[in-house]
């Protein structure tokens, strides 16, 4: 069964980038959306807060129109500031808003919000329904299948209704449990096990709902066929680390063809000259761009110049030049 949505507003979540904090900034996602031009691409998590009290909240919301379609997401378990925080951003042309009800850091669990929401789901539906009445754009949740003691099987099933019944559709799963003591973040992504088949039951009771599967997926084939189990597939480590399996399955979605590397390389250096010009420097763009040859010959030496030359050489764009054309001879690539 390959699933198509019966739910239908017009975005295309056949391919996700998950958003990470830190990594996803719009250096990240400029990069991303040349090697995926179909991907629905995130932001990294914006507290409400932030957005609500900043001076000026563009600091927070404003981005390229390159970067589109382009999802917002947001932390916060107060209804009143969650509506504020999407007002603000409603004018920043993000095409859906996100709220975030998988993060299991100890600060964000101090805030009340994040994963330990899985465990309040009137508060999560309140919240929902405050960011609908700020926007008449998608809002959708990212979660988990459950945390700490909580039933994945009725336990999820009944966090999605109560939470559904705000009138969203499209639920982004993290197919493990996070566990609020105990674990740092990064073992929350690793340690509890991966449940895809529990998923794939809620996607299967849920016809109506878009449910989009994310975790540890970053074996291309393995992604490519669990496209007829889900309306759509979340890659968060996999698209960060190994960058140009987004192309390999844009490509393999759309028909078009693979890019090349050495073009797409030519395409950052020009916009690093563009960040360079507006005060940025050129680490900010190639930290994102460490794995493009990965697994490929030359890709220490890639890793090398981009990573640790780049920072001794803030402005020299054509350090992406130069190593692109040395590493795609190592690999035989054309070289425009
Ligand atoms: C560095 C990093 C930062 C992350 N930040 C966020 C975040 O801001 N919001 C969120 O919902 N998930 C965040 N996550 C979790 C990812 O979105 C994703 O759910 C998780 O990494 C599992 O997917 P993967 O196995 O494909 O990486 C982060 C993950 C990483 C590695």
């Amino acid at each position: 069964m390959v699933f198509t949505a019966r739910f239908n507003d017009g975005i295309n979540r056949k391919l996700c980038v998950a958003p990470m904090m830190d990594w996803t900034d719009r250096h990240c996602r400029f990069f991303h959306r040349l090697l995926a031009p179909s991907a629905l691409l995130f932001t990294e998590m914006v507290t409400a807060d932030a957005i609500c009290h900043a001076e000026n909240p563009s600091r927070f919301l404003s981005h390229s129109e390159a970067e589109h379609p382009l999802v917002l997401q947001v932390g916060g378990s107060d209804p009143k500031k969650l509506f504020r925080a999407i007002k603000l951003a409603n004018k920043y042309g993000f095409c859906e808003f996100n709220l975030n009800v998988g993060c299991p850091s100890n600060r964000v669990q101090s805030g009340r919000f994040g994963a330990c929401l899985m465990e309040e789901p009137d508060i999560v539906r309140e919240c929902l329904m405050a960011m609908k009445e700020a926007t008449d754009k998608p809002i959708s949740v990212k979660c988990r299948i459950g945390v700490d003691d909580m039933d994945i099987n009725l336990g999820l099933d009944k966090f999605i209704q109560k939470i559904s019944s705000s009138g969203i559709s499209v639920f982004y799963i993290h197919a493990r449990k996070a566990l609020l003591t105990g674990l740092s973040p990064k073992e929350n992504r690793n340690i509890p096990p991966l449940n895809y088949e529990r998923v794939h039951r809620l996607a299967l009771q849920n016809p109506e709902k878009v449910i989009i599967l994310n975790g540890g997926l970053e074996n291309k084939d393995d992604i490519i066929s669990k496209q007829h189990d889900f309306h759509g597939v979340m890659l968060g480590r996999a698209a960060y680390k190994t960058p140009f399996i987004l192309s390999e399955i844009h490509s393999h979605l759309t028909g078009e063809p693979l890019l090349e590397k050495h073009s797409l390389a030519m395409k950052m250096a020009d916009y690093a000259d563009m960040v360079i010009e507006n005060g940025g420097n050129l680490h900010q763009v190639t930290r994102h761009m460490l794995g493009l040859f990965s697994g490929e010959r030359g890709a220490k030496y890639w890793r090398q110049q981009l990573g640790e030359l780049a920072r001794l050489q803030p402005h020299n764009s054509d350090l992406i030049r130069k190593t692109a054309k040395f590493c795609c001879a190592k690999t035989q690539r054309k070289v425009a």
